[in-house]
């Protein structure tokens, strides 16, 4: 519910159980107020910070009653007042003189607009938005700031356009998505932290002190190491209760958000595109949207912070017609033969999946190439190894009854490669080759025709393939990234805006089938991806005890759903080595599939996969569209746990894993979470029936129900009764 009072000049946005205030100030400024738990009143203005002490400027000698320094701001121009840091630095044709902004006109409507070129929360029948339009008292540079509700998932998704409508040139060295002030610091900062074989696997968290803390990446990529999520939550917030505020961003290029803290003691927050590099120049007429940033508010801590960007994300990011359909159980070539993979290993994979519960055949890399030093680019199937084709290939599998997928990395181009030849400049580089790292460049996508040149190489080889599902790769940061046909400072995020739609482009062509998006792993877990794939590959280590770490970091933004897991070897990245049991629980954390060379396994192990398959299918309505709830965290480096529970709170479960045999285990208790405590529940596995009430507050005995093996870990259902 969005809510202009006029009187007062107030906005207040509510959500089910959260409210965001803004008003129109005194002096036509659009002042932030408040941001949180849902109140009534509209009334608050007198929360305005009015300080006034020495240095501080004012729009007038007369009323020093207010100074864009000291209070709530949407959106904070540098050099206008406001000292703190910016969420838009730009001048025109050279001059500051335009930053301050007034207010002009506001407009409240169903349903939002498109952000062209850029992914965004869909609409939905809920979806209202609140458009406010700002200018300079000369009325030449323009911002039009956004605010999407989706008030039953308690998000608030914005955005800003600028427009020029000068007749000299803007320029923009900064473009924030949102700009977004809270009185006092009382904060810590969430973020996800990793790299390369562990990424989001530390879920760092720290007071805020005074000064500037980043979170960002450079990399032309959201990152292994860093990841566009973060929280500000309250010292005291856990779990379960507390104030947690998550942000995110619908981008997948160099994002940054800033959270700083002003001598005052208040903290700001920005996010958008990282400004390191950024120069955008807008001729007159023209406009520029920023990509989406999306805020949730709960009351319940982190793990209702999760849930409600898990619903979001599941309702209004990914596509309807894949965020609750069950996933395609694949059986991957990557792990069971890397590049000698063939048409003969594949229809072996094949024939034994059937034996295994799998539905979904998908050849990874090397189908084109033998190794990685050359053909990307090319895509031209290797009809030594692929005698058939890939249409061919497709066939035979759709023939054995099975879907057929199949792995593609359309960004990039071996410096080996006809299509590099042919197109020397269709890299991002400048004068000089840049670095190079996987034998690879990123092609040049800011240009439209390289764009197309590539999409139509690629339908052209798959012309007539029956492709059920897509692996979209990307191997590779960018370093040096210049082009020989774009302005350096719009080289990155036109980069992104490329590669977008070719996903776009490559989709509809493809038959919009099922996509995974992948980066080296999980170099590119974000909204953006979301928003064209519901599921995201979700890191190159597959040990599952490195992988609870992960798993566990990547469900603090994103629903299990999105997060693609496969049973594996387990050893390739660590050589360390787990039982079956384990790995299968490990795995059925989010969408499962395998990675294994079956003609390995015996039919005593085809038979153990089966059972995983079938025992992943009959909870998978859990994975799809239940509520997460975090119970011990792997940090902990003992025990790991967590519950999932269906939305009507009729079926729930429980998964524990021991990852430290420490001897303590017959000492531990366990209070359940997220039933209902008026409820009465049957353990599927003991028969026994307790009340919610009496499982989440006096808990279970690990010890009763531990029976099997400790490596194996421990899952249970509890059915409603
Ligand atoms: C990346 C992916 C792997 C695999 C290889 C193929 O590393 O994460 O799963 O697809 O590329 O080259």
């Amino acid at each position: 519910m969005i809510r202009f009072n006029e009187q007062e000049k107030i906005f207040h946005i509510q959500t089910q159980n959260s409210s965001y205030v803004l008003c129109i100030s005194d002096f036509n400024a659009l002042e932030h107020l408040y941001y949180g738990k849902k109140i009534p009143d509209d009334g608050i203005k007198y929360i305005s910070n009015r300080q006034i002490y020495a240095h501080l400027a004012h729009e007038s000698r007369e009323n020093r009653a207010y100074s864009a320094a000291v209070v709530g701001m949407e959106i904070a121009p540098f050099n206008s007042g406001d000292i703190r840091t910016p969420s838009v630095v730009y001048d025109y044709n050279g001059c500051v003189d335009h930053n301050r902004l007034r207010y002009q006109s506001h407009k409240i409507y169903k349903g939002r607009k498109r952000i062209e070129g850029l992914p965004h929360s869909r609409e939905s029948e809920e979806t209202e938005t609140l458009e406010i339009v700002l200018s300079d008292d000369e009325k030449t540079v323009e911002f039009t700031l956004f605010y999407t509700v989706y008030a039953s998932v308690d998000v608030i998704a914005r955005h800003q356009k600028i427009k020029n409508n000068g007749t000299m040139s803007l320029s923009i060295q900064k473009f924030s998505s949102m700009c977004l002030d809270f009185y006092g610091m009382d904060f810590d900062t969430v973020t996800l932290e990793g790299m390369y074989l562990y990424e989001r696997a530390q879920v760092s968290r720290a007071p805020l002190s005074r000064g500037v803390f980043k979170n960002n990446s450079l990399t032309g990529t959201s990152s292994h190491n860093r990841n566009p999520f973060i929280a500000l939550c309250a010292h005291n917030a856990d779990e379960d209760q507390g104030d947690a505020y998550g942000f995110n961003l619908l981008y997948s290029g160099n994002f940054a958000e800033e959270v700083s803290v002003s001598h005052l003691g208040d903290t700001r927050l920005i996010a958008g595109i990282d400004d390191t590099g950024f120069a955008w120049t807008l001729k007159a007429g023209e406009s520029l949207s920023s990509p989406e940033a999306v805020m949730t508010y709960s009351d319940q801590g982190l793990g209702g912070m999760s849930r409600n960007f898990h619903d979001h994300i599941r309702q209004n990011i990914i596509e309807k017609q894949f965020a609750f359909m069950p996933r395609p159980i694949v059986i991957n070539s990557w792990e069971a033969s890397y590049f000698t993979v063939t048409e003969e290993k594949v229809l072996a994979l094949a024939e034994s999946a059937k034996d295994c519960g799998i539905d979904t055949v998908v050849l990874d890399d090397g189908w084109f190439r033998p190794h990685d030093r050359k053909g990307l680019g090319d895509w031209r199937t290797d009809r030594e190894k692929f005698p058939s084709g890939i249409k061919g290939l497709s066939q035979k599998v759709h023939a054995m009854g099975l879907k057929f997928g199949i792995w593609l990395e359309p960004e990039m181009v071996n410096d080996q490669s006809d299509f590099y030849k042919e197109n020397p400049d269709c890299i991002l580089a400048t004068s000089k080759l840049p670095l190079i790292s996987r034998y690879q460049y990123i092609l040049d996508l800011t240009r439209d025709d390289i764009v197309q040149k590539i999409a139509d190489r690629i339908s052209e080889e798959l012309q007539g393939a029956e492709i059920d599902y897509i692996k979209w790769d990307f191997n590779r940061y960018a370093t040096e990234a210049g082009s020989y046909k774009t302005p350096q400072g719009e080289v990155y995020h036109r980069q992104m805006l490329g590669a977008y739609k070719l996903l776009a482009i490559l989709k509809e062509r493809l038959g919009n089938v099922l996509f995974e998006t992948c980066s080296g792993g999980g170099g590119r877990f974000d909204l953006g991806m979301l928003y064209y794939s519901p599921q995201i590959w979700t890191s190159d280590n597959t040990d599952p005890y490195a992988r609870v770490f992960i798993q566990n970091g990547t469900s603090y933004a994103y629903p299990v759903s999105a997060i693609s897991c496969h049973f594996t070897r387990g050893d390739c990245t660590t050589g360390r080595t787990s039982s079956y049991d384990f790995r299968y629980r490990v795995a059925a954390f989010g969408s499962y599939g395998y990675e294994l060379d079956l003609s390995e396994y015996s039919a005593e192990d085809k038979a153990a996969f089966k059972g995983y398959s079938e025992s992943y299918r009959k909870d998978e309505d859990l994975n799809l569209s239940g509520d997460l709830y975090r119970l011990i965290s792997p940090e902990t480096n003992l025990f790991y746990a967590y519950m999932k529970v269906s939305k009507d709170k009729n079926k729930a479960q429980l998964t524990f894993l021991e990852l430290n045999a420490s001897g303590f285990i017959e000492s531990t208790t366990l209070r359940l979470k997220g039933l209902d405590p008026e409820k009465a529940y049957k353990n599927a596995e003991t028969g026994e029936v307790l009340y919610g009430a009496t499982l989440m507050n006096v808990g279970i005995r690990i010890n009763d129900l531990y029976r099997k093996k400790r490596e194996d870990g421990y899952t249970v259902t509890f059915y409603a009764v």
